[in-house]
C-alpha cells in the first residue's frame, strides 16, 4: 500500500507516478500496472459526465466514483478531488466535506485546488488526519476568473507569487503539490525549493512526478490538450467493437450456438 509518507519520502528520489480513474475496472488496471496514486479528479466532469467544464461536478459524483475507485484499488494511493464550491467557503463545511472523502468512500487524502484561500484550511484538514495534496498553476475551477485555460506562472509576479503560495502549502501541511500548465523552469524552480514531491502535469520533466488524465492516455476522447500523451487509441477500438457487434447481429451471426442454450421441457409452451 502506497502511503502519503511514501510519496513524501520519494521527492528528489524515484519519479511519482498518478493517473486519474473514475471507475472501478480502470482503477484496478492502473493498480495492477503499478501507478503509485490514483486520482479520482473532477476533471471526470469533462472525461465522462459531458460537461465543458468541472463546475458542474457534485460531491456525491466524486465521493461515489472515489468508493468505486477505492473499492478496485489495492497497493495505489487514491487522492479525491474536491469539487468546486464544496471547499472554501465555510470551514466547518469543508472539512465535514473532504472527511467524507476518507470516512464514506475510503479515499486516502484529498486534493484541493489552491490559493491564498486553502492555506489555512490545508492546515486545518491535515491537522485532523484528513491529507492534503495542493494544487497550483492552472486550476480549472477558476476558469471564469482566469478566462481560460492558459499557462499560468508566465511573468515574475505571477511566478513569485506561486512559489510562495507553494511554500505557504507545504508549511501547512501539504503532503505534495500538483503543478499544471506553468512553464518547465518554474516547476523546476518550485520542485527545488520544497521537500515535499512535486507531480507536474504541463510542467516539463523536472518535477518529482508526473500525472496524466486517463482519458487521455488511452485515447478516448477525440480531444487531449497539448501537454499530454495518448499511448492507446480505445476510442477507435471501442469504434471498432461496436461496429462488428451491430454488424453481427444485423447479418444473423450473433448469438451464435455457442451463447444460447436450449432447455428441451420448455419446448410446446406456446
Ligand atoms: O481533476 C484532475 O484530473 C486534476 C489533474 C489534471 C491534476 O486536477
Amino acid at each position: 500500500m502506497v502511503t502519503t509518507r511514501d510519496l513524501r519520502e520519494r521527492a528528489g528520489d524515484e519519479p511519482i507516478t498518478m493517473l486519474t480513474a473514475y471507475d472501478a475496472p480502470t482503477a484496478s488496471v492502473v493498480d495492477e500496472a503499478g501507478i503509485d496514486a490514483i486520482l479520482v479528479g473532477d476533471s471526470m466532469g469533462n472525461a465522462v459526465l459531458g460537461h465543458d467544464s468541472t463546475l458542474p461536478v457534485t460531491l456525491a459524483e466524486v465521493r461515489s466514483r472515489t468508493a468505486a475507485v477505492a473499492r478496485a484499488t489495492e497497493d495505489a494511493l487514491v487522492v479525491a478531488d474536491m469539487p468546486f464550491l464544496s471547499f472554501g467557503v465555510d470551514e466547518a463545511e469543508s472539512v465535514e466535506n473532504a472527511g467524507r472523502m476518507l470516512k464514506e468512500a475510503d479515499a486516502d487524502a484529498v486534493k484541493l485546488e489552491s490559493g491564498p484561500h486553502t492555506v489555512e484550511l490545508t492546515r486545518r484538514l491535515s491537522e485532523l488526519g484528513i491529507p492534503v495534496m495542493a494544487h497550483l498553476g492552472l486550476t480549472p475551477q477558476h476558469v471564469n476568473r482566469t478566462g481560460g485555460y492558459r499557462r499560468q506562472g508566465t511573468d515574475p509576479d505571477e511566478a513569485e507569487r506561486l512559489l510562495e503560495l507553494a511554500r505557504d502549502h507545504e508549511a501547512a501541511g501539504a503532503f505534495a503539490l500538483v503543478l499544471e500548465h506553468v512553464p518547465a523552469n518554474l516547476a523546476a524552480q518550485v520542485t527545488a525549493a520544497l521537500d515535499v514531491p512535486t507531480v507536474g502535469i504541463g510542467a516539463g520533466p523536472d518535477t518529482d512526478g508526473q500525472v496524466l488524465v486517463i482519458t487521455d492516455v488511452l485515447g478516448l476522447d477525440d480531444w487531449s490538450p497539448p501537454f499530454s500523451e495518448q499511448y492507446a487509441d480505445l476510442r477507435g477500438e471501442m469504434a471498432e467493437a461496436v461496429t462488428a457487434f451491430r454488424e453481427e447481429v444485423e447479418d444473423g451471426s450473433f448469438p451464435a450456438e455457442e451463447h444460447s442454450h436450449v432447455e428441451d421441457d420448455v419446448d410446446g409452451v406456446y
